[in-house]
């Protein structure tokens, strides 16, 4: 691995995939190659192929992926489990055949089953049933880390798999009917003040959240690229986490709203708690950098400046 090493950035106009590319590209590293989704369908198995036969990548990072919130998830379950499957099995299948020297495969906290142990382990993945609203993108993304585990196991490649805890910032999707709670909690208490209005929130307020700043999870990222890590698998998060009620309050004093916070707990609260047990990269040498408060400072900074043309994903 040196700086020209040509690396594939699967999804680099997506929040993590930006960040990936934004912080190779600080890092020195010049050989970097992206596509979007326009120009080279993940879901085109034909067009993958091809596409890695022309190009040569030595390195694979895939942060291409159907990504959404409860909502998103509960209505279109046929697409996240497809897509994400296709978009993936395409990517490794080709990467595979192709010979890469380095495949990095980005899944989610919602693998591991809804009431295992806190803070999750990764030993805990496939030990109980997942939770029902999400389980369409777990499932594709249990399908994902267990295709690079055989191949690490059969082939002995470098092929390994990073499950971050909820991510936000810059390049968040702020559609409030897609998006994930932080960033439309920053839309909603942005709005209400604009309008005077309260804000109303979903649920009671009290499931608690981890929540980790985009830039730090493309720092763990390149500390996967420039490391052979031991293992297949591996958590990415902060360790630390709070209740949606609190999340709620911080969002409200950085952006400024004065209005009244109801909380509507007819609306369900999904999970108690989801905290990352995130040792085994402590261990390895990783930590964040970036604080809540000072993230949530930099991604509202970041929405008021592109309010104009904020990513709305409609599906
Ligand atoms: N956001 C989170 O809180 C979070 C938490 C844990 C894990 N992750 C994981 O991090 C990864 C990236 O998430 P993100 O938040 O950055 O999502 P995102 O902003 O929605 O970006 C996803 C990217 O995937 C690309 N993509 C989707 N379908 C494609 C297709 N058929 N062909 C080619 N490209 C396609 C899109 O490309 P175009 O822009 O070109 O259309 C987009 O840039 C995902 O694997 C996700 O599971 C995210």
């Amino acid at each position: 691995m040196n700086k020209e090493t040509k690396i594939y950035i699967a999804g680099h106009r997506g929040m993590v995939g930006s960040a990936i590319w934004r912080t190779l590209e600080a890092k020195g590293y010049s050989n970097l190659l992206g596509r979007t989704s326009q120009e080279l369908d993940l879901k085109d198995q034909i067009a993958v192929r091809s596409f890695f036969t022309e190009e040569q990548p030595e390195v694979v990072i895939d942060a291409a992926a159907r990504v959404g919130g409860i909502l998103a998830n509960n209505e279109y379950p046929y697409q996240f489990l497809m897509e994400n499957m296709q978009i993936q099995n395409n990517l490794i299948d080709a990467a595979m055949i192709q010979n890469v020297d380095k495949f990095i495969f980005l899944g989610s906290s919602c693998i591991y089953p809804k009431l295992a142990p806190q803070p999750l382990k990764e030993e805990y993945l496939l030990t109980d049933s997942l939770e029902p609203t999400n389980e369409w993108y777990a499932i594709a993304k249990i399908t994902g880390v267990k295709a690079c585990q055989a191949i690490r196991k059969q082939f002995g490649k470098d092929f390994v798999s990073l499950m971050p805890t909820n991510l936000y910032g810059t390049h968040d999707n702020f559609d409030l009917k897609t998006s994930h709670v932080l960033p439309a909690m920053i839309r909603k208490f942005h709005e209400a003040k604009q309008n005077g209005e309260p804000v109303e929130l979903w649920g009671s307020g009290t499931p608690m959240r981890e929540f980790l700043f985009v830039d730090d999870m493309a720092e763990s990222v390149i500390f996967a690229l420039e490391n052979k890590l031991p293992e297949h698998l591996y958590n990415v998060g902060t360790g630390e986490d709070l209740t949606i009620r609190e999340l709620a309050e911080t969002i409200q004093k950085v952006v400024g709203h004065t209005g009244e916070l109801i909380w509507d707990s007819s609306k369900p609260d999904g999970t108690p708690r989801k905290l990352m047990d995130i040792s085994k990269m402590h261990d390895l040498g990783w930590k964040h950098k970036i604080d809540l408060q000072e993230g949530i400072k930099k991604t509202y900074a970041w929405f008021l400046e592109n309010i104009e043309n904020v990513k709305e994903v409609k599906i």
